[in-house]
């Protein structure tokens, strides 16, 4: 797989900007430039975001010219709409495969797709898909991944850096250009290789923490994700536990 890396200074949301890109008239971009004209997979990448999006109504916290805001736009049209957490697998498992060449030891994913050392978060994934009946047509994968900023001031639970754990700066476009190889080699696992990949990473598989849903708060441990993303827990009566996103929430300490 071939990217084509556009790099900007600033805009307000790197995944706002790739659909923006995309929607775009043809005569406003330069000839191929388009995705489609070639198997080339566009990527942005901000010095700084204005408005970086997080889940759900989060904003994305990411200091100036330190870390890596960037968005992949794929086309996984061999993807149909009920397999579109192989994406999350690939991109989640390409991470954490990624930050730990780059110096850091033990990556975990926090289901469905944050990047966790220990109890703290590394790096967040926004992933926007446009369906096109049932098959997903273009995916923007916005990924923030925190590289050499020292400090966080906003109230972002628990995050960290590369540079807060290996205690050096690192390259951040050799550590794009090696995920993005990570991720070319991910796409291309075979589903059950991809998914025991995503698995056996999963964070909280072993002893029991505290979780909640909307019936209160509970303990259990991190049993399996189904193959359409919903996760599996076992809680502490023996009941295995399935929930879609949203419906479920890991509890940290801080
Ligand atoms: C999360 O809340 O965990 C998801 C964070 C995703 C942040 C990235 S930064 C690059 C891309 N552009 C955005 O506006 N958000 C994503």
């Amino acid at each position: 797989m071939e990217f084509k890396v556009i790099h900007i200074d600033e805009t307000d949301s790197t995944n706002r900007w790739l659909r923006a890109y995309m929607q775009a008239p043809r005569p406003l971009v330069p000839e191929g430039s388009y995705p489609e004209s070639g198997e080339q997979a566009v990527v942005v990448v901000a010095e700084y975001q204005t408005a970086g999006k997080g889940c759900g109504e989060n904003s994305w916290e990411s200091e100036r010219g330190k870390n890596l805001t960037f968005s992949v736009l794929l086309h996984p049209t061999e993807i149909s709409a009920n397999c579109q957490f192989r994406i999350s697998e690939a991109v989640s498992v390409a991470l954490c495969e990624t930050i730990e060449r780059f110096g850091v030891p033990k990556t975990s994913i926090k289901w469905p797709n944050d990047i966790y050392v220990g109890d703290r978060k590394i790096c967040g994934i926004l992933i926007e898909n446009m369906l096109w009946g049932r098959i997903i047509d273009e995916s923007i994968v916005g990924i923030g991944l925190n590289v050499n900023q020292k400090a966080f001031l906003s109230d972002a639970p628990n995050p960290v850096s590369i540079i807060q754990l290996t205690g050096k700066e690192t390259d951040r476009e050799a550590l794009l250009q090696a995920f993005l190889k990570a991720l070319s080699e991910a796409k291309e696992m075979e589903p059950e290789a991809l998914g025991e990949a995503y698995r056996s990473r999963l964070y909280r598989k072993v002893g029991m923490y505290p979780f909640r849903d909307s019936k209160g708060g509970f303990e259990a441990k991190v049993l399996d994700v189904l193959d359409d993303g919903r996760l599996v827990l076992l809680d502490a009566e023996g009941k295995a536990r399935i929930y879609s996103f949203k419906e479920v929430a890991f509890i940290i300490e801080n």
